[in-house]
């Protein structure tokens, strides 16, 4: 038994912030910002729209390119890192919104590697025969955790969401996913405004990160990470279609696909567009690429994150 992703579907909120506007709010530059990052945009989420506002519009997608019915559907698994409320959590209201019922609805918070953690949780979940077909989404309204007066991160983020509809099925679909932590750089990368640090309540709501330190650890990580997914899977190197990163940092990217020996044109790309949208960044990439037609059935997919916690995770998948 596998699970197979049936369907794909993605939301980006209206607004967009480019670089230059950027520039009119921090001492940074366009150039700055394409040259470190590759970013040139991103999407902002409206004053009165939430993550699963977001996750809502792009589950609609993806259960439409399933031709699933809300009905058939009997799990819902959201990875988010900013959900609208402490409880219920975003999967009980995307839930609600659908009008599906009764199946567990859950979301989990693992930063960037959100969406790998869910498909993870899923797929065990189908092959387990504890249910045939989920919905599972990345969805993040990082806008709402920045410090838009510290260039060092306001630069790098962006809201939006991301789905795929997966289906027990008896042939691949996702073949392997790995996911991996180490608490002891919680320090390096995090955003404070939680419930039961009374201390760090005091700096509410921002996200901090030594983005040097981290993109040392993620490059190195990530690489050995998918080293580690060729050789669990006697894949040889070049063996991948599709290499469909997180999309954190042009420069962390090309190095993963060095390592993996992919080409840079069969890399999926919207790190200029969306910015890093956290556990959005992975599914929402996957849906451009399907929908833009260069992703075909039948071809293998690497997908991998790496994030706050930290937290990483990839995923081996026949599309
Ligand atoms: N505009 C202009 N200058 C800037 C800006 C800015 N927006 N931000 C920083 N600088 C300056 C710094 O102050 C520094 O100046 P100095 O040399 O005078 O001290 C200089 O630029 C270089 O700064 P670095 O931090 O060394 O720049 P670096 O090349 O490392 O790029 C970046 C920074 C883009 C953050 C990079 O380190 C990175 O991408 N890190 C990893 C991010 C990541 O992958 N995060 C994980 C996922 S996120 C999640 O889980 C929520």
């Amino acid at each position: 038994m596998y699970s197979r992703i049936i369907g794909t579907g993605a939301y980006l909120p209206e607004k967009v912030l480019t670089n230059f506007d950027l520039e009119k709010m921090v001492d940074t530059t366009d150039e700055w910002i394409r040259t470190r990052t590759g970013i040139e945009r991103r999407h902002i989420v409206g004053d009165d729209e939430t993550t699963s506002d977001l996750a809502y519009r792009a589950a609609v997608a993806a259960l439409d390119s399933a031709g699933t019915r809300p009905a058939d559907i009997d799990l819902v698994l959201v990875g988010t890192t900013t959900p609208d409320l402490i409880f219920p959590n975003v999967g009980c209201l995307l839930q609600e919104r659908l009008g599906i019922r009764g199946g567990p609805a859950f979301s989990l918070e693992a930063a960037c590697s959100g969406f790998l953690y869910a498909l993870s949780v899923a797929d065990q979940m189908i092959r387990g025969g504890q249910v045939v077909r989920a919905l599972v989404v990345g969805a993040e309204s990082m806008s709402r955790i920045i410090d838009w007066t510290d260039r060092e991160t306001c630069v790098l983020f962006g809201d939006g969401a991301g789905a795929v509809v997966l289906e027990a099925s008896d042939e691949p679909g996702v073949m392997y996913t790995s996911l991996g932590a180490d608490g002891r750089y919680r320090d390096l990368l995090y955003a404070s405004g939680g419930v039961s640090d009374r201390v760090r309540q005091a700096e509410a709501g921002t996200l901090k990160m030594k983005g040097n330190e981290v993109f040392k650890v993620a490059v190195k990580t990530l690489e050995s990470m998918v080293d580690a997914v060729l050789e669990s899977n006697r894949l040889d190197k070049g063996a991948i279609d599709w290499l469909i990163p997180h999309q954190a940092n042009i420069r962390i990217i090309k190095a993963t696909a060095k390592r993996l020996q992919v080409p840079m044109e069969r890399v999926v790309l919207t790190v200029a567009e969306h910015g890093n949208t956290s556990a959005a960044s992975v599914p929402l990439a996957l849906d451009v690429a399907v929908r833009d037609g260069r992703i075909k059935r039948g071809d293998l997919l690497l997908l991998e994150a790496f994030g706050g916690g930290f937290t990483w995770g990839a995923a081996l998948v026949r599309y």
